[in-house]
């Protein structure tokens, strides 16, 4: 069992500094401390794969369904001690190649066994950990993409890369298929901040990689992060307005750091290997500030927290960015089919997480097996998904939609009193075009999504956040390894168990 001294305990390390008054005078004290896997619902012991494979193939294709695909790689040679995604392994070519195969078989059974198979594609993303490291197998899975039914050049493709492991074959692999928007992680150009976060403290990689892409994919994006040990308002600016005026870089997404997600961090700021996290009010304030710059500069937002540069991109390529880094599907009736350890798929009335362990999974679909983890899928429909999705989403909550929702009796009372105090708060801005976050609203925008759930949604994004916060206080207190693979939910509770056995 998970100790409340073990919690508490990790969790005043991520507090320390906050205060304990309002932020910005709304409800809030605090930034959310998930904003990352929104969609789980309560573990379900009793899934079978029968039950999942059945919610699959039995998913509707409703009025408004659209298709995406996730391709994932969980590969990476970095240990950011940050991320929420990688295992910190390696990959030599021949595994590369074995790897593509089954992530495209993977892919391929899933897309045959749903109703929605041969409708058009709306985008293809691959991301990780670091797909680089696949060198130039990338091309397979992006021809593989490309060959399926559905797939035009109306689909966005969007691959993820790491600097310092990208070699130049690599890019041309994606300039060779088409690929519309390259992406890789900055997170800040601040020396000290970067040793703290375990990256490397050079950047001589960034100029060799935009020196390859030469202009010849049309949407370069750099991501960041606000909120690091060690990061202060002035960094912050300086970083985004760096890139900002990189000609090369014509996309950002800046990530309000995820610390629950981040069990590592925690411990190293609980132990002191670190600064604390800056204040919360100083964590509000470098996203206020960050949202105004690109509101100020006119940048376009396309995503949870991406921004475009019109100036630099052409509206065609605008429209055709889906915009989905936050990785779940937009509303109840869109499909997201995702292949790979950790890939999560979600379809009306059907969520499927893969197992995370890479030879575990690698091995069940070379058996011919399901690599499910049967008890994080469910086969409860969620139906009101735009309601509390549409915080962390571009194009809002347009008014059909929620007028729908509302006819089909999905949005309880309790919602619609929170999304109405929302309104009156400032934080949300009801237009005849629908609810629209205001400023206010996008620098809470994790909580916003959390209070806009029911019930159980809500409860199953709390035992997420202090779980993450009971690893930070095994890890720190030596009970549980240092280890990215610390950040892998499926293994949290026998490791926990563990710990405090
Ligand atoms: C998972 S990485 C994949 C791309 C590539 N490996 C890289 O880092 O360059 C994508 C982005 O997620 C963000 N990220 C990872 N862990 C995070 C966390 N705990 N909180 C906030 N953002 C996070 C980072 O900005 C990172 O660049
Ligand atoms: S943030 Fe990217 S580079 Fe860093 S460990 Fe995670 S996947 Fe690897």
């Amino acid at each position: 069992m998970v100790s409340r001294r073990m919690i508490s305990m990790t969790e005043s390390a991520e507090h320390s500094a906050t205060t304990n008054g309002s932020l910005f005078n709304t409800r809030y004290t605090t930034l959310a401390s998930n904003t990352i896997d929104y969609w789980m619902l309560p573990d379900d012991p009793s899934m079978t794969e029968a039950r999942v494979l059945q919610a699959i193939e039995g998913a509707p294709v409703l009025d408004e369904a659209s298709l995406q695909i996730y391709l994932h790689v969980p590969f990476c040679a970095q240990r950011c001690r940050f991320c929420a995604f990688s295992g910190g392994n390696s990959l030599d070519f021949a595994e590369a190649e074995r790897y593509t195969r089954l992530v495209v078989l993977q892919l391929r059974d899933l897309l045959d066994r749903t109703r929605i198979k041969g409708q058009a594609i709306r985008s293809v993303n691959i991301g990780g950990g670091s797909p680089d490291l696949l060198g130039t197998h990338i091309g397979y899975l992006l021809k593989s993409m490309r060959d399926l039914p559905g797939c035009s050049d109306e689909t966005e493709f969007s691959v993820e890369f790491t600097l310092s492991t990208t070699k130049r074959e690599f890019i041309e692999e994606l300039v060779r298929y088409d690929v519309t928007k390259a992406s890789f992680g900055i997170q800040s150009l601040d020396r000290q901040v970067r040793e703290y976060m375990r990256q490397p403290k050079s950047l001589q990689s960034l100029e060799q990689v935009l020196g390859w892409i030469d202009g010849r994919i049309p949407v370069v994006n750099a991501d960041l992060i606000t909120g690091m040990p060690g990061q202060d308002l002035k960094i912050v600016q300086s970083d985004l307005r760096a890139l900002m005026h990189d000609p090369r870089i014509n996309c950002i997404s800046s990530y309000v750091l995820t610390a629950a997600a981040a069990p590592s961090l925690l411990a190293g700021v609980a132990a002191g290997d670190m600064p604390p996290l800056p204040s919360a009010h100083e964590r509000a304030l470098m996203r206020l500030d960050t949202y105004g710059t690109f509101l100020r500069e006119g940048w376009t937002r396309r995503g949870t927290n991406t921004y475009v540069n019109p100036a630099r991109v052409v509206p065609e390529v605008i429209r055709r960015i889906a915009g989905n880094e936050c990785i779940g599907g937009s509303h109840y009736e869109a499909f997201l089919l995702g292949a790979g350890p950790q890939a999560v798929s979600s379809l009306p009335g059907a969520r499927v997480e893969n197992r995370v362990d890479i030879d575990g999974w690698c091995q069940a679909m070379e058996r011919g097996e399901h690599p499910f983890h049967l008890s994080k899928c469910s086969d409860v429909g969620q139906e009101d998904t735009a309601l509390w999705v549409f915080p962390l989403r571009w194009e809002a909550l347009p008014q059909g939609r929620f007028d729908r929702m509302m006819s089909k009796g999905s949005i309880s009372d309790e919602q619609l009193a929170t999304l109405g105090a929302f309104e009156r708060e400032g934080l949300v801005i009801h237009t005849s075009r629908g609810y629209e976050l205001s400023i206010l609203g996008e620098v809470f925008m994790g909580h916003l999504v959390h209070d806009l759930k029911k019930d159980s949604g809500r409860r199953a994004v709390d035992d997420y956040v202090r779980e993450g916060y009971a690893l930070g206080s095994a890890i720190s207190s030596g009970a549980v390894a240092d280890s990215n693979s610390a950040n892998n939910r499926q293994i949290a509770l026998p490791l926990l168990g563990k710990a405090s056995g």
